[in-house]
């Protein structure tokens, strides 16, 4: 098992540069932009808004914003290995570790979606993105709980369903040996409290998807992006094959995991 070692920070347990990086981004836009972008509608985005996209990924949500804030508004899109973010005139790409970036604090809305799990400074970070915010701004941090595995709404067979739960077990481990915490989504309402933003929210979802779509091929991308992490845990080539057949089968039926999409405002100056 790949475990982080003295002096080397914990952090993200995929990696942009790999060649299967820009399938797993692009699915993750596929499964989640529908409920973010809800979640940023409802907040109230509009033309000539400033965001901050922290951890952008494939740029999904990216795209999206500078559409929203258009014209007058900017997007900042911030990311450890930005290769995979489109550009447009009001996008800014900045490269970078957000534990170690300034970020001005004019932003009107900061969104960081699948970023803060990975990360154990996450209090410190969320205080960060806080502080990126002009006072009334609002905060989307949204995570998954990936404690909750009873996701196997229809299964093609007892050994299918066997293979999932392995594979989850040795995922889950290797993100948990980087730093990640699968829970931390449930927690995040606390510890934006804590940080002192204010009105906050919490939207859970999600939704099932079968075999050779959504979730099934967002696990068959991460299998391969993670093969060697699965095959120290215990699971053979051939249990991997025979799982990435299984994601494949119409017959299968999964649930994402659990969205939690948790919104806050900083607070206006007295
Ligand atoms: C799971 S992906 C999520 C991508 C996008 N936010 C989405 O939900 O579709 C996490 C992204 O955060 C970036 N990331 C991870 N740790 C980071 C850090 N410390 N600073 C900046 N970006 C980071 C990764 O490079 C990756 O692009």
């Amino acid at each position: 098992m790949t475990t982080t070692t003295a002096g080397e920070q914990a952090g993200y347990m995929f990696d942009n540069a790999t060649d299967e990086a820009a399938n797993q981004l692009r699915f993750l836009g596929e499964i989640l932009d529908p409920g973010t972008r809800r979640a940023l509608t409802e907040i109230g985005l509009a033309p000539g808004w400033t965001v901050t996209d922290v951890g952008a990924g494939a740029g999904t949500l990216t795209a999206w914003l500078s559409d929203q804030v258009a014209p007058g508004g900017h997007v900042t899109a911030v990311d450890l290995d930005p290769r995979h973010i489109p550009t447009a005139p009001n996008i800014t790409v900045r490269a970078g570790d957000i534990r170690q970036l300034t970020l001005d604090g004019s932003q009107q809305a900061v969104v960081a979606r699948l970023v803060l799990m990975h990360l154990p400074e996450r209090q410190q970070v969320l205080a960060q993105l806080m502080e990126a915010l002009a006072p009334g701004g609002v905060l989307v941090v949204a995570d998954w709980d990936c404690t909750w595995r009873d996701m196997v709404r229809r299964s093609p067979s007892p050994r299918a369903t066997a293979l999932i739960e392995r594979f989850h077990d040795g995922l889950l481990a290797f993100g948990e040996s980087r730093g990640a915490d699968m829970g931390w989504a449930k927690r995040a309402p606390e510890a934006m409290l804590r940080a002192g933003l204010v009105d906050v929210v919490s939207y859970i979802e999600s939704r099932s998807w079968r075999g050779g779509t959504g979730i099934c091929l967002l696990h068959r991308s991460n299998s391969i992006q993670r093969e060697a992490e699965l095959l120290e845990a215990g699971m053979t080539r051939e249990d991997l094959t025979e799982l990435r057949e299984v994601l494949m089968d119409p017959d299968l039926v999964m649930s994402g995991y659990l969205m939690h999409t948790t919104v806050g405002r900083r607070a206006t100056q007295a």
